[in-house]
C-alpha cells in the first residue's frame, strides 16, 4: 500500500504532543486508510491480548446486546471484537466518533468484513449495550470523561483499552473507581475492591501490560519501514485495559486462592526477580528466586509468562507459582 507518510507522521506528532483532542484531525480517506493498516493494527494486537485474557477467564459477551464502538476511528475495536465473538454482531453495531469521516470509514469497513451485521451511527437511546472504548482517553477533557462515564453506566459491559502510559492508566483507574458501583471488574482486576494502586506509596506505579506483536513486524518490509519512519519500537506494545460487566464474572467463583495479576514488567536480577502483584489485598512487590522454579524463571526471562498466576507466599517470597 502507498502510505501518505507525512500525514501519518503529522498524526503521530499530534498524539505525542497531546494536541489530538483539540479538533477533528481525520482529514480524509487516505489518512484513515493509512491509519487502519498501521496504528490500528497495533491497537488490534492489544485487543487480541485482552480477548485472550477474557477467554482464559471464561468471559463471553452478554447476549443480545448491540455493540457500541465509541470514538471508533476506523472501527478497529469493533471489528476485532466481532472476529473474536461473531455471535455478538446479532443485535447490531453502533459507531460513534466526533468525526463524521471516521464514522463513515468505520461503517464501510465493518460492513465489508461483516456483511450480515446491521451497522448504524450514533449512540443508542436504549440502555444495555456492550461499550468498546479504544485509545480515547488521551483526547478527552475531564468533563468529556465524566460524560463518557455516564454513557458507560448505561452499558451491560464495558471493554476499554488504552495506551499503557502512566497518564492513561491513572485515568482508567479513576473510571474504574466510579464504575465499580455499577459493574463487576472482570479484568485485569482479580477482585472487586478499590484499586490497590490508589494506596499511598504507589504514586509512581501504573497498571499496564505488554501485548506481543506478530513476528511479521520483524520480517515484513512495510512494517520495518513504518517503524523506522515513525520512530516506533514495534516490539513494544504497552497497554492498560479494563473490562467491566454487570453480571458477576464466572471467574469470581472459579479463580483459585492465591490468584494474582502480575502488573507491569518484572525486574530480573541474577538469580531472582521482583514482581508487582495485584490482588484484593492491594499491589505488593514480591520476590521470586530462580531456584524455586528454574523453568518458570527462564520463561520470565523470555517474557513468555502470562500475567494471571497462582502463588503461594512466605512473607514477601514467592514459594510456588503457576500460570492460570
Ligand atoms: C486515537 S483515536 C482511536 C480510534 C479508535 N478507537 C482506535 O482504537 O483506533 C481517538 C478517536 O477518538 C475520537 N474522539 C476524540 N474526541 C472525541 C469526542 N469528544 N467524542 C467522540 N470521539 C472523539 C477521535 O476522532 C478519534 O477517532
Amino acid at each position: 500500500m502507498d502510505y501518505d507518510w507525512s500525514s501519518l507522521e503529522e498524526l503521530r506528532s499530534t498524539y505525542l504532543d497531546g494536541t489530538a483532542g483539540k479538533a477533528d484531525y481525520w482529514s480524509g480517506e487516505t489518512l484513515l486508510a493509512g491509519y487502519d493498516v498501521t496504528f490500528a493494527r497495533r491497537i488490534a494486537w492489544k485487543w487480541h491480548f485482552v480477548f485472550q485474557d477474557l477467554a482464559r477467564l471464561g468471559w463471553t459477551p452478554p447476549p443480545e446486546c448491540p455493540v457500541l464502538d465509541w470514538g471508533c476511528g476506523t472501527g478497529v475495536a469493533v471489528r476485532e471484537f466481532l472476529k473474536a465473538w461473531p455471535e455478538a454482531g446479532g443485535a447490531g453495531v453502533r459507531l460513534f466518533d466526533r468525526s463524521p469521516k471516521a464514522m463513515r470509514f468505520a461503517s464501510g469497513a465493518v460492513s465489508r468484513e461483516f456483511p450480515d451485521v446491521n451497522v448504524s451511527l450514533g449512540v443508542p437511546t436504549e440502555d444495555g449495550f456492550i461499550l468498546l472504548l479504544s485509545h480515547v482517553l488521551t483526547e478527552l477533557s475531564d468533563p468529556a470523561v465524566a460524560e463518557l462515564q455516564k454513557l458507560a453506566e448505561r452499558a451491560s459491559a464495558v471493554l476499554w483499552v488504552e495506551p499503557g502510559t502512566s497518564a492513561a492508566s491513572h485515568r482508567l483507574v479513576q473510571a474504574r473507581e466510579k464504575l465499580r458501583a455499577t459493574f463487576y471488574p472482570v479484568a485485569p482486576c482479580t477482585h472487586c475492591e478499590g484499586c490497590g494502586l490508589l494506596a499511598p506509596g504507589h504514586e509512581q506505579d501504573w497498571c499496564h501490560f505488554f501485548a506481543t506483536p506478530p513476528s511479521e513486524v520483524y520480517t515484513d518490509g512495510e512494517w520495518v519501514r513504518f517503524g523506522r519512519e515513525m520512530g516506533i519500537d514495534l516490539r513494544s506494545l504497552p497497554l492498560s485495559y479494563l473490562v467491566l460487566d454487570r453480571r458477576a464474572p464466572a471467574s469470581a467463583t472459579s479463580l483459585p486462592d492465591g490468584t494474582v495479576r502480575v502488573v507491569g514488567r518484572h525486574r530480573l536480577y541474577k538469580g531472582h526477580a521482583q514482581l508487582d502483584a495485584c490482588d484484593a489485598s492491594g499491589v505488593h512487590e514480591r520476590r521470586f528466586t530462580k531456584r524455586t522454579d528454574p523453568a518458570f524463571f527462564r520463561a520470565m526471562n523470555k517474557h513468555r509468562t502470562g500475567t494471571l498466576q497462582q502463588w503461594t507466599l512466605d512473607g514477601n517470597e514467592v514459594t510456588s507459582l503457576k500460570e492460570l
